[in-house]
């Protein structure tokens, strides 16, 4: 077995560099082994003698280097769980948060409560959102839409590996740019990370698209953009909700009221932080 003092001084490395717990770095230095090897940790626990294979060390140690360069976990093993589902991700994509899932289950809620069908997931990257929507709501049309060509093809293997039945469709586009037809419901989790934010620092975030975390100076300016021209896509009475910042809820819901937005409401993550704003548009005559 590779020397446990090896082992050890890898523990401690991450627990210094990234601040993991004492446990998160075990469950790390477990995972890159594994993924080394080409198991599940399950089958290295009945089969540690295969950590001591010299090729195995050597794949392991590569892995290490990546991984103490700051090379996120998801990147390395090129897949990452939202939503209970297992995406492909790779270096053109946002790794999906957990905090997206909240998005998931407010649109799922509403398309439910209002009978929403034809929806436009703007910013999709690896395509998170849409994919966990159409496997939990069968029957909605999704239009899936993001100005990166390489992340629209992770997108499209997500859908076919996740869901091949599902209605979605890919379009590449700045915003609104390319898109045609209205919705009932546009989502979006665009970039709202200000660009002086001292979390661009963090050595896990330079791995990341800086196109899918930066947006202007206060983090606001995709989210302006999209409130902007959202009205001319949404059918009257349709709904728009998106993802923001803990501390942008304030200038969020001013954004909505002076775009017309109406029945305006937010949504708390498990921290009790404000992380999704929305409204709908016109007036409701009908019920969607
Ligand atoms: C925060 S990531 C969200 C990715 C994915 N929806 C998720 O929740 O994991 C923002 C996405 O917006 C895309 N994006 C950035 N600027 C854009 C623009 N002008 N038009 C369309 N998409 C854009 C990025 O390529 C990225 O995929």
């Amino acid at each position: 077995m590779i020397k446990d003092a090896l082992i050890e001084s890898d523990i401690l490395s991450l627990i210094r560099t990234f601040g993991l717990s004492r446990m998160e770095a075990i469950r790390e230095v477990k995972i890159l082994f594994a993924h080394a090897i080409g198991l599940g940790q399950l089958d290295l626990i009945k089969e540690p003698s295969l950590m001591s294979e010299p090729l195995h060390i050597e794949r392991y140690q590569k892995l290490f280097q990546d991984r103490i360069n700051g090379k996120p976990i998801a990147y390395i093993l090129g897949e990452k769980e939202f939503y209970g589902l297992t995406f492909k991700v790779n270096e053109h994509v946002l790794i999906p948060r957990p905090e997206t899932e909240l998005l998931v289950d407010v649109a799922i809620e509403k398309i439910q409560s209002h009978n929403l069908k034809k929806i436009l997931d703007l910013g999709t990257g690896s395509g998170a959102i849409s994919i966990a929507v159409s496997i939990n709501v069968p029957g909605v049309d999704v239009v899936a839409a993001d100005i990166s060509k390489n992340a629209l093809k992770v997108g499209e293997a997500n859908v076919k590996s996740l869901c091949p039945g599902a209605s979605i469709s890919w379009v590449e586009s700045n915003w609104f740019s390319k898109i045609s037809g209205t919705f009932d419901l546009i989502l979006a989790n665009p970039p709202y990370i200000a660009a002086d934010d001292r979390h661009l620092k963090s050595p896990e975030l330079r791995y990341e698209p800086l196109g899918a975390l930066v947006s202007g100076s206060e983090g606001l300016d995709a989210i302006s953009e999209i409130l902007e021209q959202a009205q001319s896509f949404l059918n009257e009475g349709g709904w728009l909700f998106f993802e923001h910042g803990y501390d942008q809820l304030d200038r969020c819901q001013d954004l909505l009221t002076g775009q017309g937005f109406t029945s305006l409401f937010y949504a708390l993550d498990l921290s009790g932080n404000p992380r999704i704003s929305g409204g709908r548009i016109g007036a409701v005559t009908r019920t969607i």
